[in-house]
């Protein structure tokens, strides 16, 4: 060939034709699949779910339903270590720590980030599955800012992340980047509120949205419909995105029918349980589900309830395409914003070259903006802790200023008493025969 010739080959055209050949014999590759599938199941997967909906709305009953585990109602709070010592300094995230204490309702905004890890296994496949709760959503009496420790969790997280891949070394890049939210509607049957509105509004492009309607047990299948076309015209109505099971050119016409029911059938009302009751088909067997006067209600039948289809979405068929679409479109929609508002230029050709220059310059101008956050951070914590000590000074201040006063009068009416006695002296010396003899000083007169 001319390379082999030492000829140097002239540029290719750049309408290059690529034709798609079928070899004969068998080369290897074929077996690609495989070693990727090792490699995975070496690795280990993760997933990381956001919960987000009122107190007692079934959020934890329901993720472990899904993942046949047993998490707790409370987790990690986010900026604390887990013996419970609190390290954030960041009142928006953390809210009001005095309030919510026996189930008060608070006025304030209460919702705090709360995180729990737990390795599951299947069939020899690792799952990370991480849940991030956020308690106290919805449940202050003004809950307008609700959403706004949600949205800083997620954003903290792909800040997180970005903070990673700036790293020297970036071999163990952590993605604790939120996966899938799941947010929980309450089943009143009527409209989304706008607390619900605004949060989906302003999480829908950050995280792969899921709402659900919990405990759907105590609706009718005709309110349920009733319900989730109501729900489904308010989300339109406010242009909210939901997660859409991808459609793939290779994919069979079942995975393309299944992914359009998986959408269509949202939001998906769902059953959960922590409980185990005998099958009614086969009372040997015992299944999860609800039991009550009138009946059982099994979580994983599909007649009963949505959760198979959430279940089928969230783990058994979409799991890896809530990852992908979180790395590739939500998190890289993130890094561009943040780059571009750091006056970082982005560079739109597809065969980006490496430049040393514009990548130191990229870091310096991170590093810079994580200095100055950093440094607000303190002066804030500075400010408040300036305010509180000129307010111990102004309570002492008034405190002395009293004693003081009680003193002065004190004195003042003793200096009364002492020139009365005074008085009464002198005018009995200066008339020894009417006057009544001088009395004794008493002991602790002068006190
Ligand atoms: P917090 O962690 O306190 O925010 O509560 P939560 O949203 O995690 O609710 P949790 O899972 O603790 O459930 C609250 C109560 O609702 C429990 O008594 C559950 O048994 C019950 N519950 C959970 N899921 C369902 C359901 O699908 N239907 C009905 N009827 N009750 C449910």
């Amino acid at each position: 060939s001319a390379q082999e010739a030492g000829q140097v080959l002239p540029p290719q055209p750049a309408s290059l034709k690529i034709v798609n050949r079928q070899i004969t014999g068998y080369v290897g590759f074929a077996n690609l699949p495989k070693q990727w599938h090792r490699k995975s199941v070496r690795r280990g997967f993760n997933l990381n779910v956001l919960c987000v909906g009122r107190t007692g709305l079934g959020k934890t009953t329901l993720i472990n339903s899904l993942f046949n585990e047993n998490f707790s109602d409370t987790g990690v709070r986010s900026g604390e270590t887990p013996d419970g010592n609190d390290q954030s300094l960041d009142e928006d995230t953390l809210g009001d720590k005095n309030s919510q204490v026996g189930g008060a309702v608070s006025m304030r905004n209460t919702v705090k980030i709360e995180t729990q890890s737990k390795t599951i296994e299947e069939n020899g496949v690792k799952l990370k599955l991480t849940l991030i709760d956020a308690a106290g959503f919805g449940d202050a009496i003004d809950n307008t800012d609700s959403w706004k420790p949600v949205l800083s969790e997620i954003n903290s997280r792909f800040d997180h992340y970005l903070d990673q891949e700036n790293r020297i070394n970036r071999t163990k890049i952590e993605d604790n980047r939120v996966h899938v939210c799941l947010y929980f509607i309450e089943p009143t049957g009527h409209y989304l509120k706008p607390l619900d509105l605004e949060f989906c509004s302003q999480v829908h492009d950050k995280c792969n949205l899921i709402p659900v309607i919990s405990k759907s047990d105590i609706l009718s299948d005709e309110e349920i419909e009733l319900f989730k076309s109501r729900i489904s015209n308010q989300l339109r109505e406010h242009g909210v995105t939901l997660f859409r099971p991808p459609v793939y050119k290779m994919d069979d016409n079942e995975t393309i029918q299944t992914s359009k029911t998986l959408y269509e059938k949202m939001p998906y009302a769902v059953v959960g349980s922590n409980s185990f009751v005998k099958d009614p088909n086969n009372p040997e067997l015992m299944v999860r589900g609800r039991e009550y006067p009138w009946g059982i209600i099994e979580v994983e039948n599909s007649n009963h309830s949505d959760f198979n289809l959430l279940r089928d979405l969230l783990i058994k068929q979409y799991l890896e395409e809530l990852r992908e679409r979180t790395a590739h479109e939500l998190y890289e929609n993130y890094r561009s914003k943040k780059l571009i508002s750091l006056g970082i230029k982005q560079d739109n050709s597809v065969f980006k070259e490496f430049d040393p220059n514009t990548r130191q310059e990229e870091e310096k101008r991170l590093h810079e903006a994580k200095l100055a956050k950093l440094e607000s951070e303190m002066k804030t914590v500075f400010q408040q802790k300036v305010t509180e000590k000129e307010k111990k000074l102004q309570k002492s201040e008034t405190e002395l200023f009293a004693r003081h006063k009680e003193m002065k009068d004190k004195l003042t009416k003793q200096l009364k008493a002492l020139e009365e006695k005074k008085h009464q002296l002198e005018l009995s010396l200066a008339n020894p025969s009417t006057s009544s003899p001088v009395p004794q000083k008493k002991k602790g007169f002068l006190r």
